[in-house]
């Protein structure tokens, strides 16, 4: 091959003049195409056959560095010729259709060539294509560009991205340059990528939820244990004090009972008895204080919670009072419970005067029983297997979540000072747990609270009492008694009271 560009300046002027003389050429020669067709020469041998013309090399050069990128890039050039109504397709563009268009052939638009081309666009591409053909047909747009899907003659699926500019050399003509691309690697990188980052995105999502989950997790387990902590924290330094004061609670009482035994004062006795009474309610004090710490003496028995409740039903009467509404339900065939009777009394008393001073202006309170058998739907609270739920209900204020939250925390109230000490959930918490049931609170704000109490059926035999037994004195007789007591005052005040009453105190 000839070289394109000769060094000298002989060459380049050459060379710039038959740019010139092209360029002019081309100008001109479309505005009578076919007449110039027929007036031009026939083809000349090729140029490696013969020395070439200087307009034949810088045609040469032009076309090659038209192709050149092209060729590189993959690139099919193709033009429509309105004025004509043909298509003519290049190489490129050929071997991107698989054949379909001819290379290098102009064929009719209406001919079957172009309508098979047309029938391969992908269905749901159809319409884009046929927009963006007609609006430059028509004159609409110049420019021309879309990607759609095509059907290749081997059967696969291609991504085909078609570029092109519509021009016109005079009134009435119109001619379209396209150039088209066969993008289906890169479009199918693209989806990869976009199916890899998605992929991704799902699994660093479901990542962040796990670990979030997981701190939730771990936040719970915290507050539970900061919790447990605080409550064992609280048991043992309560049930200290508790054990200390009971001591001087024993002494007072005692020494207020022995005065007022021997005194023949009235005064006197008056006022002891009123501090025996206030030692007395102290003493109950202490003793919810004890049964919030766990360290209180449980005393289990078989309970007929039938019995309890109509025993209950007087104390629970005169506690809540004549504006509210009590109904006191028992059930028939309430299988039986182990637990400490009298804290089970007294839990029933903590509840119904929760619900009292929730329904100051008066409401209804429903106390019930039944059973709930093991695979019925419970409360997480409540212990699997057979159970019976005691159900303290009233129509009161009801209680904020914040509220609830914290209501079976000991000394949590939000009575005012001298109202409430805030031990009253929390024994009834611990009543329950100690019995291995447990404490559910349902409740909202206005819509009244429901408080249930759930105890496991126990079929078991009544727990032996014998260590309560009181020994019988015609079989031991007259012993001497040994107090053994840490507290000096209290051992003292036992031997005293002991010997006082005809005993022989070691
Ligand atoms: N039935 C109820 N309706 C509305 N709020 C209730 C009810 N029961 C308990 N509460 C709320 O829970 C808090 C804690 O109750 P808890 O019985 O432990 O203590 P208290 O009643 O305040 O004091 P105490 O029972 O020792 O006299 C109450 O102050 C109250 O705010
Ligand atoms: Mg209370």
């Amino acid at each position: 091959m000839p070289p394109l560009l000769q060094e000298s300046d002989e060459a380049s002027r050459l060379s710039s003049v038959g740019v010139q003389f092209l360029s002019r050429l081309k100008k001109i020669w479309p505005l009578d195409r076919n007449a110039a067709a027929v007036a031009r020469p026939a083809t000349p041998p090729p140029c490696e056959d013969r020395p070439c013309s200087v307009i034949e090399t810088v045609v040469k050069e032009s076309e090659i560095r038209f192709r050149l990128p092209l060729d590189a890039a993959g690139i099919g050039v193709y033009e429509f010729d309105y004025e004509a109504w043909t298509l003519k397709a290049d190489r490129r563009t050929s071997e991107i259709v698989g054949g379909v268009l001819p290379a290098e052939v102009p064929v009719s638009m209406n001919g079957p060539e172009l309508a098979e081309f047309a029938r391969r666009v992908h269905p749901e591409d159809q319409d884009a294509y046929w927009n963006a053909a007609l609006s430059i047909r028509s004159g609409a747009s110049n420019n021309f560009a879309i990607e759609f899907r095509w059907e290749h003659p081997d059967g696969s699926w291609r991504w085909l991205k078609a570029r092109g500019a519509a021009f016109s050399h005079r009134p009435g003509t119109r001619w379209l340059y396209n150039i088209v691309m066969d993008i289906t690697a890169t479009v199918e990188i693209e989806e990869r990528l976009e199916r890899l980052v998605q992929e991704r995105t799902c699994a660093l999502t479901e990542t962040a939820r796990e670990l979030l989950a997981e701190m939730e997790r771990r936040e719970l387990v915290q507050a539970t244990l900061a919790q447990t902590q605080k409550m064992e924290a609280l048991g043992q330094l309560t049930s200290g004090i508790v054990h200390d004061c009971n001591n001087i609670l024993f002494i007072l009482t005692n020494v207020l009972r022995h005065i007022t035994k021997k005194t023949t004062d009235s005064e006197i006795r008056r006022w002891a008895d009123t501090g025996e009474k206030a030692a007395a309610r102290a003493t109950g004090l202490f003793e919810h204080l004890l049964a919030f710490a766990r360290r209180e003496a449980v005393k289990p028995v078989r309970i007929d919670l039938n019995s309890i409740l109509a025993e209950t039903k007087q104390l629970v009467r005169h506690c809540v009072g004549s504006q509210v509404n009590l109904i006191v339900k028992e059930a028939p065939d309430l299988w039986p419970v182990v637990a400490d009777k009298n804290r089970l009394e007294v839990a029933l008393l903590n509840l119904a005067t929760n619900a009292r001073d929730a329904m100051p202006r008066g409401g209804t309170l429903a106390i019930s029983a039944h059973n709930l058998p093991a695979d019925a739907p419970r409360d997480e609270a409540c212990p699997s297997g057979d159970c019976v739920v005691i159900s303290v209900a009233d129509t009161g204020t009801g209680m904020p979540p914040d509220v609830v939250a914290r209501a079976l925390e000991p000394f949590f109230t939000t009575k005012g000072v001298g109202k409430g000490t805030g031990l009253g959930l929390a024994m009834v918490h611990s009543f329950a747990s100690q019995s291995n049931g447990g404490l559910a609170i349902c409740t909202a704000p206005g819509e009244g609270t429901a408080i249930d109490i759930f105890l496991p059926r126990n079929d078991a035999a009544e727990p032996d009492d014998a260590d309560d037994a009181v020994p019988d004195p015609s079989v031991y007789g007259h012993p001497k008694i040994l107090v053994v007591d840490d507290d000096e005052l209290v051992r003292a005040l036992t031997s005293g009271l002991l010997d006082d009453m005809g005993n022989t105190v070691g």
